[in-house]
Formats: C-alpha cells, sequence, structure tokens
C-alpha cells in the first residue's frame, strides 16, 4: 500500500526535494543541516529491499561501494564488500600489474562451476605450479591436469603442491584419471549446484568434482567449500554481487594518464583498461578530483568508444553541467562530491567545494534528465548520512567508514594501549608520491610546488567489513521504515526534508548524559 502523505499542515514545513532544495538554493546544505520528517508506514525495516541498478547489469544488492584509495580497497576489502552485496573499487595507486592481479583474486574469489578451470600440463614441473600460483596470486592449489587436447589426465591436489616436491613432474604426482571423481556435462541438468550438492553428499570425503563431455575433454570443476557457500548465500537477505558467470563483481580505477608531451596517453589507457576487462572486471571507475574537465570527458570518450557496453563511472562533479558533460562522453554513473571526504582538504586548500546534500540534488537533476546513476562520494560518517544521501543517490562511496577494518589494506597500529590503521587522502602529499598525482591534476614528480587536498590520518581499528556493514545495513533499513519506504525508488520518492538549527543538531546527539558506550 502506498504511503499516506503528510497532511497539509505538514507541507509547509517538511517539504519534497524539489520544493526544499529550491527554496534553500542561496546556502550549501550538507548531511547534518538537514533532517528527514517520518511518514505513515506499514513496512518493517527488515523487509525493506536495498537492490540498486547502477548501469545496465551492473547492480548491488546494497547500495554501498568502497573507494578507490590504497588504504581502503584492494582484493580483500572488494571480496569483503561483494560478499556483502556491494562493490569494491580497488584503487591504482600501484603497479599496473599488481592492480590486474587485484581484481583476479576477486573475481577467482568463490566459484560455482568453473566453466574455464586453470589446467596444467602433465609434464610441469610441480616448482612451475608454485611459481603460478605466487605470480597469479591464486588462492587455491588443486588443478586439473589435461593433456595437449584438452583431455583429463588426472588432478593435481594441493597436498603434493610443495616446494619439497619442486622438481617432481606434475605426472608423478598426480592422482590419475581412473580415481578422480567426474561427471557428465550432460549430467549436471538446470541445477549444477544442486546436482553436486547430491554428488559430495553420497561421496563421503570428496571435495572437487570435474565436468567433462563424452570424449574426456574437460568442461569444468565444482568445488565442496563454494558448494556450500552457494546454498547458504540463497538462504540470505543481501546476496552477494555476483555476475552473469556467478563470478563477484569488482570495480577497477583508471587514470587519465598523460605522456611526456601532456598529452592524453590513448594507447596506455585502453591496454590498461583491456587488460582488467581480461580479468573480469565489472566496472572502470576514472575518478579524479575535478571531473568536469577536457582530460576526464576524454578519458571517457575513448574508453566508450573502445568499449561500448562496460559500465563506466567517472567524476568527480559538483554541478548538473558536470553531470551532463560526463554523461554525454559516456560515462553511466557519476560521482558526486567535492571536498567532503574525511581526509579531503580541497576546500581548505582551493577555496572550492560544494556541500555535500545541495550538490546531490542539483546533481540528481541532472542525472535524471540523462538517465544515469548518481554516488554520493565522501562526507559520510554514520548511517544516517547514507539514508539521506540515499533520497538523491542510487548508491554512496566510503572511504573512512572501512579505512579501520581488517580487510584495508595496510597494519594495525597501537598507541597508547589502541589500534588503528593508517588513512590518507589520494591527495595527500604521501599518496601523490605513491601515484595518484595525476588524480589530482599534478606530476608524480612534481618540479613545481604542489599543494596535497588531503591530510594523512588514523583510523581506530573496527574490525570486520562484515560487522561495520551490519550497523550500516540495520541503519538504512530503519531510515526506510520510518519513511514507508520498501525499496530505495520508495525512499527517494517519499524524502521530506527540513533544515535543522545548531541546537537542532546538539539534539540530535545523546547529549546532557554520561556515555557508558557508543551506539556501535
Ligand atoms: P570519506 O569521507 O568516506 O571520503 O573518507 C572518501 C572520498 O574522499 C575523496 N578523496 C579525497 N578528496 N582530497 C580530497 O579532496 C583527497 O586527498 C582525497 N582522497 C580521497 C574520494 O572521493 C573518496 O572516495
Amino acid at each position: 500500500m502506498a504511503a499516506i502523505r503528510n497532511s497539509t499542515f505538514d507541507e509547509p514545513f517538511y517539504q519534497a526535494a524539489d520544493k526544499f532544495f529550491t527554496d534553500n538554493h542561496k546556502v550549501g546544505l550538507t548531511f547534518d543541516d538537514i533532517t528527514l520528517a517520518t511518514l505513515y508506514s506499514e513496512i518493517l525495516p527488515r523487509d525493506t529491499q536495498l537492490a540498486t541498478t547502477l548501469a545496465g547489469h551492473l547492480a548491488l544488492n546494497i547500495p554501498v561501494i568502497s573507494s578507490d584509495m590504497d588504504t581502503v580497497t584492494e582484493s580483500r576489502m572488494a571480496i569483503a564488500l561483494a560478499l556483502n552485496g556491494g562493490l569494491g573499487l580497488i584503487h591504482y595507486n600501484m603497479p599496473e600489474r599488481q592492480q590486474l592481479s587485484e581484481v583476479s583474486r576477486v573475481k577467482n574469489h568463490v566459484h560455482g562451476l568453473i566453466q574455464d578451470p586453470i589446467k596444467i600440463a602433465p609434464d610441469q614441473l610441480i616448482g612451475d605450479v608454485l611459481a603460478l600460483i605466487e605470480q597469479r596470486k591464486f588462492g587455491f592449489s588443486t588443478f586439473p591436469v589435461v593433456d595437449g587436447d584438452g583431455k583429463l589426465v588426472g588432478l593435481l591436489s594441493g597436498h603434493v603442491v610443495k616446494p619439497r616436491y619442486a622438481a617432481k613432474k606434475v605426472a608423478e604426482a598426480l592422482t590419475p584419471r581412473s580415481q578422480v571423481h567426474c561427471i557428465l556435462c550432460k549430467e549436471l541438468g538446470k541445477d549444477p549446484i544442486a546436482r553436486a550438492d547430491k554428488f559430495f553428499t553420497e561421496h563421503i570425503g570428496i571435495h572437487k568434482l570435474l565436468v567433462v563431455d563424452e570424449a574426456d575433454h574437460l568442461h569444468g570443476l565444482i568445488t565442496m567449500s563454494d558448494v556450500e557457500r552457494i546454498t547458504l548465500e540463497r538462504k540470505a537477505q543481501f546476496k552477494p554481487a555476483r555476475d552473469a558467470h556467478f563470478r563477484l563483481i569488482c570495480g577497477a580505477a583508471v587514470s587519465a594518464t598523460r605522456n611526456a608531451f601532456g598529452e592524453l596517453d590513448r594507447d596506455r589507457i585502453l591496454t590498461h583498461a583491456g587488460g582488467l576487462i581480461e580479468r573480469g572486471v565489472d566496472v572502470l571507475a576514472v575518478s579524479t578530483a575535478h571531473g568536469f574537465s577536457k582530460g576526464v570527458g576524454d578519458t571517457v570518450r575513448v574508453l566508450r568508444d573502445a568499449f561500448p557496453k562496460l559500465p563506466i563511472m567517472a567524476g568527480n562533479v559538483t554541478s548538473a553541467a558536470g553531470v551532463e558533460y560526463l554523461a554525454d562522453c559516456g560515462a553511466n554513473c557519476i560521482k558526486v562530491g567535492q571536498g567532503p571526504g574525511s581526509i579531503c582538504t580541497t576546500r581548505m586548500v582551493a577555496g572550492v567545494g560544494i556541500p555535500q546534500m545541495t550538490a546531490l540534488y542539483v546533481c540528481s537533476r541532472a542525472a535524471a534528465k540523462k538517465k544515469i546513476s548518481l554516488l554520493a562520494d565522501g562526507g559520510i560518517t554514520k548511517s544516517g548520512d547514507i539514508v539521506k544521501a540515499l533520497t538523491l543517490a542510487q548508491a554512496v562511496i566510503c572511504g573512512g567508514i572501512f579505512a579501520g577494518c581488517t580487510e584495508a589494506p595496510g597494519e594495525v597500529i597501537e598507541i597508547s594501549g589502541k589500534m588503528y590503521k593508517h588513512y590518507r587522502g589520494m591527495g595527500s602529499m604521501a599518496a601523490m608520491k605513491a601515484g595518484s598525482a595525476a588524480r589530482y591534476g599534478h606530476d608524480k614528480n612534481p618540479t613545481q610546488k604542489v599543494a596535497p587536498e588531503g591530510v594523512e590520518a588514523l583510523k581506530e581499528s573496527c574490525g570486520s567489513v562484515d560487522r561495520v556493514l551490519a550497523q550500516l545495513i540495520g541503519g538504512i533499513q530503519s531510515g526506510m521504515g520510518y519513511l514507508g519506504a520498501a525499496n530505495l525508488a520508495q525512499l527517494r520518492e517519499n524524502a521530506r526534508f527540513i533544515r535543522v538549527s545548531p541546537a537542532g543538531q546538539r539534539e540530535a546527539a545523546p547529549h546532557d548524559v554520561v556515555e557508558l558506550k557508543t551506539g556501535h
């Protein structure tokens, strides 16, 4: 049932986005400047749906993305986000080769039926296999062994892939074909996972099932741990975000790389993007501080021309004109946010940037016209901020919220008995020296003076991404329940805003009490 609207007494106070933001057009507003009004609701928070579509086939089961920052998202973070239904954007402050293997790790993380498993030949050495595992960063060590025609010869079990056997041939160490458990392609039926599940129950102690055709050519591999995980997933409320081949989804940053003459390095950008696409990346992010610029627009155009169906994120912008420009260049999702981030100093250093809710509103009107999605990037410190951002955007991008998690890159450091992790802006001097300078329009080894636009900081260690996301999702669902919204489209439609005075902001946080425990 549709939510019952405000009475006419409510209307002058609690306004829909168009009226509210145009009435407040002379002042830039951010999350804490506003609050959302409750509405009649028949929706229980736990029943709300958080699915969101960002572009074509790119859909998430929760509207949360981790930032492409070098202290936030590498493969561990991206895996954790995707397993929870979100998306991680692998940063590009690392050599290209390393970024490719980070993407591979995410894409190889959990397999249902692995249609094209990594195969080895009988005359290879175990040492070659160990080198391959190291080079490609595989998280597994059991491999099917096939001959030159792709026919199954046996299975090399992880138990024998050890340095002590490095000089032995695979042929000497494999489990022979006659002892390997196989199933014919045609016997898999419509639900290969259910079929494999039955097989593993019937064959005690067997953990791998190979798929072959009548001529014994290898066509796939199913592992028991994957089947168990997938069976569990089918019952979860927020399912992992997967691609059409049942692999976790993953995004990666690319930059508007220039050559020695200062021109856009088209070939390098295309080689980089091509490598990522070959590894299975689901979306590329052209992440810069100033997205409404020729370099970013041209980079998006180069990518769009070469890869017509590829989802592309681009940014950052804070104006409708910026959204229209990047959409016209071919971007599907536009990142909004200049200076709201917890480690950003752009507004202080450059004197530019727009408070995030006003920026999101202005951009959302252009995004609706262009039929592209918006990502609210930066400044989110609590679940209530996400609810507010989602009244205008399709998803949020968070850095600081995840930087203290176990899955973020970097070691935990102890200071006076408390545990922390490093978190730094990609425009901080240290991050720019490590490679991110192009994002801020500077050279990596600057010959001129460069003003950093970000700080190096610490975040208190905050446990796993699962734990952090459970809190955030609970908060988003609660907000949707208050607004009578069963899904994110209804949240956008139902949202009514009012400004908050400084006294109102104080009232919104715990006050006049001695806090024993924080809300986390
Ligand atoms: P939060 O608030 O989630 O913000 O920590 C993360 C977002 O901040 C942006 N970012 C920067 N902005 N200087 C900036 O002005 C920087 O050094 C910087 N590094 C990251 C980025 O959009 C990120 O997702």
